[in-house]
């Protein structure tokens, strides 16, 4: 055995260390293709994979895994991989987001179950970071995570593409501007190799949220999925969660308050997700962090945008890399002070050692800090009559004339509502319009559906207007744009004041005083509530009556009431 290893008891020798009817069967079942010596009291390090053929993004992980499993057998430990479900999120209906609950009680209850001393935690599309580092928060063993990684840029007809494309191509076949063939002929040149949509969508800003809160290493979020380097840093990674389990690195020394504020931060920098707000307060729920709405508002306010990635700017995540990645971004925060130097990462150095000399190859991709590509990213925070607890705008991805808007709103009571009426030329509707979407947040969809940034109708299009005020209880896709008022807290379903809003009420948005205000008089307001009813969810039961019952609302995270908090890796109790 390893001499490091060397008095240490480590959490599996509950199974494997006992001479008698039990470590029999604990290490005969198990260890049936190894040596009987791997049970000597060397560490056993779980990879919990979310490879699945139905999550194209995450569809490398297996080979993934082969390279996580060599660093692990070198640094003289003993690998086991085991399989989580896999959200693919294209795919999976009717949102994602309805499971990522679901899988962070697997990744919870696995990791805790099993004969594991560390986990190394492989993910990739949006909602498989977030549910693996919830379940392994809750467990607070040592965790490292290693992410999938973007796939290529897409190229098509000369032009750079990524998914924040699709959007815009959507949008030019409804304007009449592109041919249906040459949206067709797009297609293929999108997704050019496994691997996570090439912009800053959901999935590249978790990756960046991960390197950002200490869980990886250096590069893990930037490097290309089929980049061989992607490989080398996973036996790295797997050389290092041993180090981590010897060491007693647990999650929780890394997800402290200064790593989630670091996120904060290094999210406007990137011109992050509006998704990892929600991802960010849940994951701090698990590890007992204090986090709040507020504190994204007040942390991101000041912070320039300097990634020029889309959606908000021009190049791709395969780009970042090759201009120096994050590192040279969390650098540059660091220097202006916006950024806790001392937080510790997976590879046992903090922050700062890991960026102080870290160089930026093309200042164009990686902006300076004075000419930024947003003077302010971060994600601001509204509130006002109509969202009382909160709700969320990507100022980044927004139209800077419509930071300050009052229009007359037009409601659709749901996404089918919406989708009948959308369409229709006597829809009375005109580019100052307030576009107005209810139940479609966590209970009400259910699920928090990405369709917070709805299509504008064709007629406005076909007057050449690109954006519109959007105002939902939903989601917004990362790689998605506009002038989209997300996350409104409380939602429509549970009775917020967005469930009270009527065709021609008027809205006011001011995004630098951080209000959105319906002009409707208290007493009008207070007559609707009495006369609303509550929508009848669409839930066959079984799991998804399980979600709506106990699901939060979004501005705290949007995790079940029972999943809040972590419980540890003690099992006291064995079945035989
Ligand atoms: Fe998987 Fe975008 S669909 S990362």
């Amino acid at each position: 055995m390893n001499e490091r290893f060397a008095g240490k008891t480590f959490r599996s020798r509950a199974w494997f260390a006992k001479r008698d009817k039990d470590g029999f069967i604990h290490r005969s079942w198990i260890g049936r293709t190894l040596p009987p010596d791997v049970f000597d009291g060397r560490p056993m390090i779980g990879i919990c994979n979310t490879w699945s053929d139905l999550t194209p993004c995450n569809a490398h992980l297996r080979a993934i895994a082969e390279h996580v499993k060599r660093g692990i057998w070198e640094a003289g430990a003993v690998p086991f991989e085991f399989p989580v479900t896999s959200l693919g999120e294209t795919s999976v209906r009717p949102t994602a987001m309805l499971w990522r609950n679901l899988v962070s009680m697997d990744a919870e209850e696995s990791i805790r179950a099993n004969p594991i001393d560390g986990v190394v935690l492989l993910c990739g599309c949006d909602k498989t970071t977030p549910s693996l580092i919830m379940g392994a928060a809750s467990c607070d063993l040592p965790a490292i995570v290693v992410s999938g990684g973007s796939m290529l840029n897409g190229h098509y007809r000369g032009e750079t593409i990524g998914v924040s494309h699709l959007w815009k191509f959507a949008e030019e076949v409804k304007a009449g501007r592109m041919t249906a063939q040459e949206f067709m002929d797009a297609e293929p040149c999108m997704s050019r190799s496994t691997g996570t949509c090439a912009v800053m969508g959901t999935a590249n800003t978790m990756a960046i949220v991960v390197d950002a809160l200490g869980l990886s290493l250096p590069h893990n979020a930037e490097i290309p999925a089929v980049d061989s380097r992607r490989y080398a840093l996973a036996h790295e990674a797997g050389r290092r969660i041993v180090d981590m389990v010897v060491d007693d690195v647990r999650i929780s020394k890394i997800l402290t308050r200064a790593a989630f504020e670091n996120a904060i931060r290094v999210n406007g920098a990137v011109g992050g997700s509006t998704n990892a707000v929600i991802h960010l307060l849940a994951m701090a729920g698990r590890m007992g962090v204090p986090l709040t709405l507020d504190d994204w508002d007040r942390l991101g306010r000041d912070v320039p945008t300097l990634a020029n990635i889309m959606p908000s700017g021009k190049y791709m995540m395969e780009d970042l890399y090759y201009a120096g990645g994050l590192l040279p971004i969390m650098r540059t925060l660091a220097e202006h002070g916006l950024l806790h130097k001392h937080a510790l990462t997976a590879n046992g150095r903090t922050q700062w050692e890991n960026c102080r000399d870290a160089p930026t190859y093309d200042a164009d991709v990686v902006r300076p800090f004075d000419t930024p590509l947003v003077a302010h990213g971060g994600i601001a925070v509204l509130r006002g009559n109509l969202v009382p607890t909160g709700a969320v705008l990507k100022p980044s991805a927004a139209s800077a004339h419509l930071m300050k808007h009052r229009g007359r709103a037009v409601v659709f009571e749901s996404i089918e509502h919406y989708k009948q009426r959308i369409e229709d030329p006597a829809l009375d509707v005109d580019p100052t319009c307030v576009l107005v979407l209810k139940n479609c947040g966590p209970k009400g969809y259910p699920g928090m559906a990405e369709v917070g940034n709805m299509g504008l109708p064709p007629k406005i299009l076909q007057q050449g207007v690109e954006d519109m005020v959007r105002i939902s209880d939903a989601r917004m896709s990362g790689t998605a744009y506009g002038t989209v008022v997300l996350h409104a807290s409380p939602e429509a379903a549970v009775g917020g004041p967005l469930a009270l809003v009527r065709d021609g009420d008027m809205i006011a948005l001011d995004v630098d005083a951080r209000t959105l205000q319906l002009e409707v008089p208290d007493e009008e307001l207070a007559r609707r509530k009495a006369a609303w009813t509550p929508p009848v969810l669409l839930v066959p039961g079984g799991y998804q009556q399980l979600y709506v019952d106990h699901v939060a609302q979004a501005d705290t995270g949007a995790d079940f009431d029972f999943l809040i908090g972590c419980r540890g890796h003690a099992i006291s109790r064995e079945s035989h």
